[in-house]
């Protein structure tokens, strides 16, 4: 019954954290989309409530209901993704980005649902924008983190991408873990820096990583800011 109070360590911040996939509409009833479950993005936001930060929980459509005692915003698009987060960014200490967002989506959205026709069909894609990258090119003093699922050369596909979006740090894993990434209780991540630097993390519930994850970003933080 009686559960140690978390540490008030995250008191005045404000934390902003992206979760769920992204659904990229074709026609009014088709869409493309990917498994992400929301579990990752929704524990770092609870675990960040919990320690006492004022939270902006930016989420794509997942079956989970809205945390209490934080600001939920239900998005669909990366478009609208990224507007939403963009926006709460602004005066944000710490940027979570664990959503999976669409790489691409459909360079025309057709108004009215698409009958079949006979043979191949093709679809024109057009780039999403990166979420990641344009926090990462105006960054002030916030600590930004990514996360990558990748299925080889992890660390230093990760570590490029810490780079090239000027992110603080990337937790890669990987699809192949059994109960962890898409949809399952535990993560299995590496931490991995611009600089190439790297740290495996044992295998946890995702409210043990999210609890970590928060841990090193106040890291981070403290670097800067002494
Ligand atoms: N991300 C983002 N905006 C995008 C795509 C990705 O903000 N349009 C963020 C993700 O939320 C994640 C990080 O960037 O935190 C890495 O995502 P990932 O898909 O691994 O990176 P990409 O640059 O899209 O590379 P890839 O070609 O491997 O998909
Ligand atoms: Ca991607």
């Amino acid at each position: 019954l009686l559960t140690p109070a978390a540490p008030r360590d995250l008191d005045g911040l404000h934390v902003v954290v992206s979760a769920g996939p992204t659904r990229e509409y074709l026609d009014p009833v088709r869409f493309i989309s990917n498994p992400s479950s929301g579990k990752m993005g929704f524990a770092v936001a609870e675990n960040a409530r919990d320690r006492g930060a004022r939270v902006t929980l930016v989420t794509g459509p997942v079956n989970l209901p809205d945390p209490s005692d934080m600001q939920v915003v239900r998005i669909e698009s990366a478009l609208e993704l990224r507007d939403a987060v963009i926006g709460a960014a602004q005066d944000a200490d710490i940027v979570v980005m664990t959503a999976a967002v669409a790489d691409y989506r459909a360079a025309e959205l057709k108004g009215e649902k698409q009958a079949k026709v006979a043979g191949d069909v093709s679809i024109h894609l057009t780039p999403n924008p990166d979420i990641l990258a344009e926090l990462g090119q105006n960054k002030g003093e916030r600590v930004l983190v990514g996360f990558a699922m990748e299925t080889h050369a992890g660390v230093e596909r990760a570590a490029a991408k810490a780079a090239h979006k000027n992110a603080d740090f990337i937790l890669l894993n990987y699809p192949t873990q059994e109960g962890t990434a898409f949809g399952g209780d535990d993560n299995q991540v590496t931490l991995v820096r611009a600089d190439g630097s790297h740290q495996d993390w044992p295998r946890a519930s995702k409210r043990q990583v999210a609890r970590q994850l928060l841990n090193e970003a106040l890291r981070v933080r403290g670097q800067r800011t002494t």
